[in-house]
Order: structure tokens, then C-alpha cells, then sequence
């Protein structure tokens, strides 16, 4: 009797048993399942506006930059296919105006990709969102009012290293249709958060070449060469990585000429893959990598009409004459806390 009792008793036991088994594995499942399937974590808000949200402090890149309109929503009419083909053109310019470019032969092989870095729309990597919105405006470089075009032949005459596009032949339309398409959505003159570069303290020191060789072997190297010659693609008609120096880069009339828009672009995008929000470089990094590819040959071009009123230069113009008395070496290199302090001195 006792034993067929125990075996009735345990029944229920058992069953109790498998329930809470079942129990656990449907919970572990719907955990699993949501973490796959499930809404996503509840990204910060995206701000669009630093002129009312005020700057982040400087290093507290956190944010979502501004997010470009979806490609998807490029209208399939004509204007579409013109929008289209500027975003072409940006991304793969080489073929299409470089040396062996299918429809003119412009530019030093490169791609506008290559530093407006996907199509133009990745967070403080040279995005395009607020041209549309800030242009024309008057640029001190030229002491004019400049419009997209000009904007864009400046990039095509010193980044690009070569010539102009007529502002109405079809690939200058086609580009500056893509760039307005880009900023569609954004007010004149306002600010978006995700253009410009990252704010980058400078350090107490001048930047150091020879330190910014070692940088350079250590985390650049591998793509853009012994030489900084870059990769090109097997066909020849542009470049797997870009070249940073010699005759085939950018310049040194150029952005990235300047040791400090070079630090703050690589800070936020280099090496490839690394963002504004997940840099790979500490500051000192950036700025000592920055005076090394800048120190290494290059392209010169005249610049004969840049900076019409001397005392407008930025503060890292690599070339005089200057408003101050402080030498070319330091205008380059740093340490700019000296030129600051003077500037102020004379403004105040
Ligand atoms: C070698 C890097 C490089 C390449 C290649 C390059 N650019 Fe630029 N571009 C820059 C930098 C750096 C700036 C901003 C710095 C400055 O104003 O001095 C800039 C600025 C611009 C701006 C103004 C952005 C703004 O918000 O004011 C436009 C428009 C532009 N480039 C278009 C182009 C186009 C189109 C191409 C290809 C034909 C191109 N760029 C190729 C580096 C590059
Ligand atoms: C994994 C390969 C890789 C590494 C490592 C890498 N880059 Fe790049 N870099 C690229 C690619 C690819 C591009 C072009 C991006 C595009 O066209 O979308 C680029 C573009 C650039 C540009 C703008 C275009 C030009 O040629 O002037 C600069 C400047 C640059 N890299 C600097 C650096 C520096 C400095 C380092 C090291 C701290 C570095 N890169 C490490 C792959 C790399």
C-alpha cells in the first residue's frame, strides 16, 4: 500500500515539477526574444538645433548627430535622377572626373567621399546637412560671398587637387541638387548638431611629427601605406584607401592643410570605423598624427588671393604673412594658447 501511495503522491510532484521547467524555458524565451526582436533601448532624444540646446561640453559627444533624409525618398522623376547622380558623383568621383574619369579628367583620383565620409552624412565626419541652409555666405578665406558651387570648386581646386566645374554644366548641377536635397529639412542659418568638426582642447605643447610618425605607423599605416601613398584599386581608377600625402593628395591650399581641421576630423573618423561618439584616437593622438601628415610633401598651390584681410586667418594658417608676430612654425604647429591670449589681448 505504502509504495503506490508514495508513486500517487510523487505524480502531482512531477507535474509540478514540469510546470516550472516549462515556466522557466518560456521565460528565458520571451527574454531572448525581446532582446532580439524588441524594441529597440530608448536611444537619447536627437537635438537638431545647438543654437537653442547650446554645444555639449567639449569630449561629450553622446548624441545622435542629425540623421540625413533617407535615400529612399528620392523622388523617381527627373529632379530624382539628377539628385542620384550627385550622390554618385560624391561617393565615387574618381570615376567619373578623375584621371580616367568617364566624363572629365578634373581631379587627383580621390573621392569627395573620402572625407564627407558616407555620401556626406556621417555625424562630424564633413557632413553636408546644413550647406543648403548656410549658403551663400561670405567666407573669410576668399573675402566673398560664396555659393554652393564656389564652395564646391574650392574642394574640387585643393582637396581634389584639381579643376573647377562650370557652375552649369551637368555634374555641378547634379551635386549641388543633392546637397540642397540633403538639407531639405533644415531652416536657413540654422545650426545642426553633427557638421562642423568635434571641439578638440588643444594641448599645452606644440603637435609633434615625430611623435605623430609613431601614430601613424601604429593605427594608419595599414590602409594608407609606408609612404602615405594609399591603396589604389586594382583597375587604377581611384583608390581602396586614399592617399595622404605626395603628389596624389590634397593640397596644401586645403582644409585638412591645417593641422587642426586634420586632428578634429581624424579624432572623430579615424581609423575607419570610428565615430564621433566611439572615437579610436585619444586628443593627443589626433593632434600629433595631424602634425605628421601635415609635415610630409605635397601638392603646393598658389594662393595668392586667399585670406584678403590678413587679420582673419585662423590661428593655425600655415603660411604668412600674419596680424602678429608669432612665426610660421608656431602658426602651424602650436602651441596656439600664446596666439589666443595675444588675439584677445588686442580685442579687448
Ligand atoms: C581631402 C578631403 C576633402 C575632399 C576629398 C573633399 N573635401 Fe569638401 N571639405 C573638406 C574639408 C576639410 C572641409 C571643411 C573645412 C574648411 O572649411 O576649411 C570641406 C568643406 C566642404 C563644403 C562646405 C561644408 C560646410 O558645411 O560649409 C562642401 C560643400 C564641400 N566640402 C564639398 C565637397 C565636394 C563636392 C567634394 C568633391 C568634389 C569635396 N568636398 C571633396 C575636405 C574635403
Ligand atoms: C582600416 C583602414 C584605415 C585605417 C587603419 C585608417 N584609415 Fe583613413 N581612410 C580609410 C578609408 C577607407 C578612407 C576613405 C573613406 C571613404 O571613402 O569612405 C580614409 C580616409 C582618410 C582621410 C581623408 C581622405 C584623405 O586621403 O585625405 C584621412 C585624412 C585619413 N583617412 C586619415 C587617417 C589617419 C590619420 C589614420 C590613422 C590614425 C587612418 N586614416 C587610419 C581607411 C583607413
Amino acid at each position: 500500500m505504502k509504495p503506490t501511495q508514495d508513486r500517487v503522491q510523487q505524480l502531482p510532484q512531477l507535474v509540478r515539477l514540469l510546470m516550472l521547467l516549462t515556466a522557466a524555458v518560456v521565460l528565458v524565451l520571451v527574454v531572448v526574444l525581446t532582446q532580439l526582436y524588441g524594441p529597440a533601448p530608448a536611444a537619447p532624444e536627437v537635438v537638431a538645433n545647438e543654437a537653442t540646446e547650446g554645444p555639449p561640453p567639449p569630449g561629450s559627444y553622446r548624441r545622435p548627430a542629425t540623421p540625413a533624409p533617407d535615400t529612399a525618398t528620392i523622388p523617381r522623376t527627373a529632379a530624382g535622377r539628377q539628385i542620384r547622380y550627385g550622390r554618385e558623383l560624391i561617393a565615387n568621383t574618381a570615376q567619373y572626373l578623375g584621371p580616367q574619369g568617364s566624363v572629365l579628367h578634373l581631379t587627383n583620383g580621390m573621392n569627395c567621399q573620402n572625407c564627407h565620409l558616407q555620401a556626406g552624412t556621417q555625424g562630424f565626419a564633413n557632413n553636408y546637412l546644413a550647406v543648403a541652409a548656410t549658403y551663400p555666405k561670405l567666407r573669410a578665406r576668399s573675402g566673398q560671398v560664396e555659393g554652393i558651387e564656389k564652395r564646391v570648386n574650392d574642394c574640387l581646386e585643393r582637396s581634389l587637387n584639381g579643376r573647377p566645374l562650370a557652375d552649369s554644366s551637368r555634374e555641378m548641377r547634379a551635386m549641388v541638387a543633392y546637397i540642397k536635397w540633403l538639407g531639405q529639412g533644415i531652416a536657413k542659418g540654422k545650426k545642426v548638431y553633427g557638421t562642423g568638426f568635434v571641439k578638440l582642447a588643444y594641448l599645452d605643447r606644440a603637435t609633434d611629427p615625430v611623435m605623430g610618425k609613431a601614430v601613424y605607423a601604429g593605427k594608419c599605416q595599414s590602409c594608407h601605406g609606408p609612404e602615405g601613398q594609399g591603396q589604389p584599386l586594382a583597375d587604377g581608377r581611384g583608390y581602396q584607401y586614399p592617399p595622404l600625402w605626395g603628389p596624389h593628395s590634397y593640397n596644401d591650399g586645403a582644409g585638412l592643410f591645417r593641422v587642426t581641421n586634420f586632428a578634429k576630423y581624424v579624432k572623430a573618423a579615424m581609423p575607419y570605423g570610428a565615430t564621433f561618439d566611439h572615437p579610436q584616437l585619444t586628443d593627443k593622438q589626433a593632434w600629433d598624427v595631424a602634425a605628421f601628415v601635415n609635415s610630409q610633401p605635397r601638392p603646393h598651390l598658389k594662393t595668392t588671393h586667399d585670406w584678403p584681410d590678413i587679420s582673419k586667418k585662423p590661428i593655425d594658417h600655415p603660411f604668412g604673412p600674419y596680424a602678429d608676430a608669432f612665426s610660421v612654425q608656431q602658426h602651424k604647429y602650436g602651441p596656439w594658447q600664446p596666439i589666443e591670449a595675444a588675439q584677445t589681448a588686442k580685442t579687448n
